[in-house]
Formats: structure tokens, sequence, C-alpha cells
């Protein structure tokens, strides 16, 4: 994991500072609303519905125990003893005071944490898959790549009044994605060339919110050393050239489907010309000296898999079923990474408790070098469990609410806070949430289900990815009133990147239950053989679903 150095430190308690006396000039009234607007959202907050929301970065995911045990004690000091997981892997307090901010902020500085552009018209954090440097079919370890972009696009000048927001994603897995590349600014998946040398394909334009676009294709293969020196040329022509008098049509996506993608690239290319072997030019030194910060922790050496797990999978059904969903293949023999969900029934999806932080910090001393990870699905991962402490493991997150055996399906999903919290929502999330969860409380049910992703978000700025689940749902306001519209065949991934279709006229909250149920019917009846709910949806075409859920009501 990344260690900060006397200059990160300087840096970060330098802004903590600077932070401070904006507050302090802000509440004295020298600062009006629109001045102080731009410093504190470079700085994580946002004015909400009952309290500012403060978003603190965790960049590329990665957390450490003492971390987290500071943030356990600072959401019970400033907040109500709880915190919720961004999409983009951040955390979020729902609760602090503003006069509080800054000595929040300081606090964080001392385990090497901040909030700097997590919000904001600036480069935000750079999320990648929560299983980079264990997983079995990666390319290569992702993290370095993604702290590289952090260094250069931190409290970098140009880039701080960007036209919009500016998010981007690393994937370096061969099979999946778990980063959602496609549906980022810049979206960039590691690959190697015939001569095995390491390089990107870029992906650009790429965003959800009211206008939902996938991105496209800029660059087949970028070789690593020009990293940097390509995405400041393609920041460069969207500073330059997005727009500026209309915020919903100021990100990049809608940059790049104006000129269109060729016309984009040329230039990109053009500015890139001159950029490109500048001493922006990544060495291998500078590569090195970033990788030596995530060389892989003192693993015991197993010749073979645990054959004490083999033998508890058989013996306990509960542990077999929790192990089944939850765990995730390890590249080193003997060893398995631990997905916890946040998704327990009548919890908010995304929500820990400071309580849970504190034991969590403690699990991860003991089980997994110190170490967690938060993922783009607001759940958390322990990624270097010894097998043959799984069993311990898990008997231990029973008791606190963390061994909801359900990664994947359909009640592990992603929420946004809504009409709760955000002052911005049509209508309220979590309960929609937490009714669906109840409706398919029976889990043998809900496996069968297999891989099924719904998104729910208050408002159509799609914090909650509904665009991009397989079921979608988005509250709207109909004079003044609740609703909730579907849209089906959404899909994260890159290799099968889709934004789902609206199904049709939206519906009342306490029929959302009902709702859902009759979608899932329909698939289970047509499914073919190990067809997942996103395959049939896309074999099949909306007509079936539209038929049962919109069926005249029989009197
Ligand atoms: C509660 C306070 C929140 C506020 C006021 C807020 C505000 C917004 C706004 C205004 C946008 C649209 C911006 C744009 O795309 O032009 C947006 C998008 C987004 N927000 Fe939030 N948000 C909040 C919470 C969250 C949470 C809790 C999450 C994660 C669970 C989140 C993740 C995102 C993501 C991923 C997008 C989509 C951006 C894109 O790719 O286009 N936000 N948010
Ligand atoms: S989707 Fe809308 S309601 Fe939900 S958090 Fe984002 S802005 Fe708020």
């Amino acid at each position: 994991m990344y260690v900060y150095d006397q200059h990160d430190h300087a840096i970060i308690k330098q802004r903590v500072q600077q932070f401070r006396h904006q507050t302090e000039r802000f509440l004295n009234g020298e600062l009006a609303e629109a001045e102080f607007l731009p410093l504190r959202l470079q700085n994580g907050l946002y004015v909400q519905r009952h309290a500012p929301m403060l978003r603190i970065a965790i960049p590329y995911g990665m957390l450490n125990a003492q971390q987290l045990r500071k943030l356990a004690d600072i959401t019970d000091n400033y907040d109500k003893g709880y915190a919720h997981i961004s999409t983009r892997q951040n955390m979020q307090l729902n609760w602090p005071n503003l006069e509080q901010v800054p000595d929040i902020l300081a606090e964080l500085s001392e385990v090497e944490m901040h909030a700097v552009q997590t919000s904001g018209n600036c480069i935000r954090n750079t999320t990648t898959d929560q299983f980079s440097g264990i997983a079995q079919d990666e390319i290569e370890d992702s993290r370095p790549w993604c702290e590289i972009i952090r260094q250069w696009s931190t409290f970098h000048p140009e880039y701080a009044f960007l036209p919009r927001k500016f998010k981007i994603a690393v994937n370096a897995n061969t099979r999946t994605d778990r980063a959602a590349i496609k549906f980022h600014d810049i979206g960039l998946q590691i690959v190697k060339n015939n001569d095995g040398e390491t390089g990107f394909e870029v992906w650009v334009g790429g965003g959800l919110g009211r206008t939902p676009v996938i991105a496209e294709l800029i660059n087949p293969f970028l070789p690593w050393q020009h990293l940097l020196s390509y995405l400041e040329s393609i920041l460069r022509v969207y500073n330059l050239n997005g727009r500026r008098d209309n915020k919903y049509k100021a990100r990049i996506k809608i940059l790049v489907k104006a000129m269109g993608i060729d016309a984009f690239r040329d230039k990109v290319e053009q500015v890139w010309s001159r950029l490109k072997d500048s001493e922006i030019t990544l060495t291998q030194t500078e590569v090195d000296r970033i990788k030596a910060h995530f060389t892989e922790p003192a693993y015991k050496v197993f010749a073979e898999p645990s054959k004490q797990l083999a033998d508890q999978l058989s013996l306990n059904p509960a542990f077999n079923t929790w192990y089944e969903h939850n765990v995730t293949a390890h590249k080193k023999t003997g060893y398995a990474a631990v997905t916890l969900s946040l998704k327990k029934l009548g919890i908010a999806p995304g929500d820990i408790s400071s309580d849970q932080m504190r034991e969590l910090s403690d699990l991860a001393d003991k089980y997994s070098f110190s170490e967690l990870r938060t993922t783009h699905q607001q759940n958390i991962v322990l990624a270097d469990v010894e097998e043959q402490q799984l069993f311990n493991l898990w008997q231990e997150l029973l008791p606190l609410g963390l061994a909801t055996a359900n990664i994947g399906t359909l009640t592990d999903m992603i929420c946004c806070p809504g009409g709760d919290f955000c002052a911005l929502a049509n209508a309220k999330s979590i309960p929609i949430a937490e009714a669906i969860q109840k409706r398919f409380e029976d889990m043998d049910y809900v496996y069968d289900l297999g891989d099924l992703d719904l998104n729910i978000s208050g408002c159509m700025n799609a914090c909650g990815h509904h665009h991009i689940g397989n079921i979608g749902v988005l509250g709207v306001d109909k004079k003044g009133e609740e609703f909730y519209q579907i849209s089906l065949g959404g899909n994260s991934t890159s290799e099968q990147a889709a934004i789902g279709k609206i199904l049709g006229p939206s519906f009342k909250a306490e029929e959302m239950p009902d709702v859902i149920e009759k979608i899932i019917n329909v698939y289970i009846e047509n499914r073919q053989t190990e067809e997942n709910f996103f395959t049939t949806v896309h074999r099949i075409g909306l007509d079936p679903f539209k038929e049962r859920v919109y069926e005249p009501k029989v009197a």
C-alpha cells in the first residue's frame, strides 16, 4: 500500500490549514456562499438536506486498519456513528457540522487521509478492481498505475477548474471489469502487446448522470511510458473545448459526442505530438519507485489448497454458502479474498457503523495483513486471508452482521442516499432497497437467480448507477409525488457494457416489490440453462416484461 513521503505529508497538512482559514472566513461572513462553494467542493464538502456531506478519499479503495479505526472515531466524534461507502470507493459522512470539518480533515491527515478532489470540477479519485494485485486473471497490478495518476492529478493547477468533474477508472483483468471503465470520463484497460509490453487501451467519454453514454475507444494501445502525457492531452482538449455555458452539457462525453470520436482523437493527437516525449514521460525508475509500495505481503508458502477448509465446508452448509458467494480465488495457493457484504436487510446499502469499523480493523490485523479495500459495489474486501482461517473469520463476522452471503445477487444492490439525505433527490431510494430485500428474503430463491445487479438512484444524477444495473430503478417526481421508473438490460462491465432500456410508466413505492417480483418471474419462465438475467433480457427483449408488469388488473 502507498505510504506518504514528506511531500505528501506537507501538502496535506498545508491543505488542512488553508481550508480551516477558508471556513473561518466563510463563517465570519468574509466569503460569500458562491466564493466558498468551489473551495469546499475541492475539499469534499457538499451542502445537503440536513447537514453538509463530507466525502473522504480512499485512493482506489485501499485502506489500512489504522485508517479505518480513525474513521470509526471520526464518525463517533463528529457524526452519528456510521458512514457510507460510495460507488467510487470513497467514504461519505452525512452529518458533520461545517464548523468541525477542518478538525475532521486534521484528524484524517494524521493517518494519511484527506478529502481533496472528492467533489468539484477536478480529477476525482481513480477507481479500480477491488481484487487488483491478487486476482488470478489480471494482467498486472493496476494499483501502481492508479497511484501514478493520483500523484499527477492531485493539485494539478491546470485541472483544478475543469468544465465539469472528471473520473478515471483502471481495469487490469482479462476476463471481467469490476471498475465499470466504460462509464468513466476516461477508462483504462491494461493490456499487453505481442512483445509482452504493457500498455493501455484508452476509452473516453463514458458517463452516467442525465445523459448516459458508453465510452469510445480512442487508443487501442498506449505504451505505458506515455500514460501521463496522453491523459494530459485528453484533459487539455477537454479543458479548452468542453462547454462551460451549461453544466448539463459540460462533461467530456458531450464534447466527444459533439465532435465525433475521430475529430476528438485528431485534436488529442495534435496536443500529444507536442507533449509525447516531454519531461512528463514515465521512466522505469519512476514506475519502479511506485511499484515498490505495492509489493506482496509476507505470504506463507502453501504447497496445496487447505484440506482443513475442504472439511469445514463439507461439514457446515451455512459456511459453505457464504464461501460460495463471498470468497474469491487468490493468485497465491492457500489464500483467498473475502467480500464483506454491507447489504444486510434493514441497513441502508453501503452503510457501516463505527463499531463495525473498529471490529473490522481488528479482523484486518488478525487475518489480512492489516489492509482492507472498498468496492464499487459498496462492500468491503479483506484481500489476503489464509484459506485455513476462513472458517474462524466467518465465525467472527457473523455477530458483527458482516457475513451476509449475498455478493453478486439481487439483494447486493447499489443504492444512493436518495431522499433521506440528498437535497437533489426526486424520491427516496433506501426504503425501496429495503422493501425489495424484504420481499426476497428467501436466499435459496435469490441464489437460484444467479448474478443479478439491481441499482437504485433517487434522481437522474445516477449516483446509484441505475442505468447500468441489470435492473435499474430511478426515483422520479410526478406532481410532487414519488414514483419509480424501471429500466432493464444495463451492464457495467466493459465486455458487455449496456445502458438499460426504460420499461414504461413509473410505479408507486408500494408497488415496487410486486413489480420486481413479476420481472423476476418472467426471467425464471424464459431463461435457458445457465442463462443469467442480463442475457435473457437481451434475448427476449422488453415486451414479455412489459406485458407482465402492465397487465390489466383482474377485478
Ligand atoms: C448525498 C449527496 C450526494 C450529492 C449531492 C450528489 C450529487 C451528484 C450530482 C449532482 C451528480 C451528477 C453530476 C454529473 O454527472 O454531472 C452525481 C453523480 C454521481 N454521484 Fe453523486 N451525489 C451524492 C451522493 C453520492 C453517493 C452516496 C454516491 C455513491 C453511492 C455518489 C456517486 C455518484 C456517481 C457514481 C455519479 C455518476 C457520475 C457519472 O458518471 O456521470 N454520489 N452526484
Ligand atoms: S442520484 Fe440523485 S438522489 Fe441519489 S445521491 Fe445522487 S443526486 Fe442524490
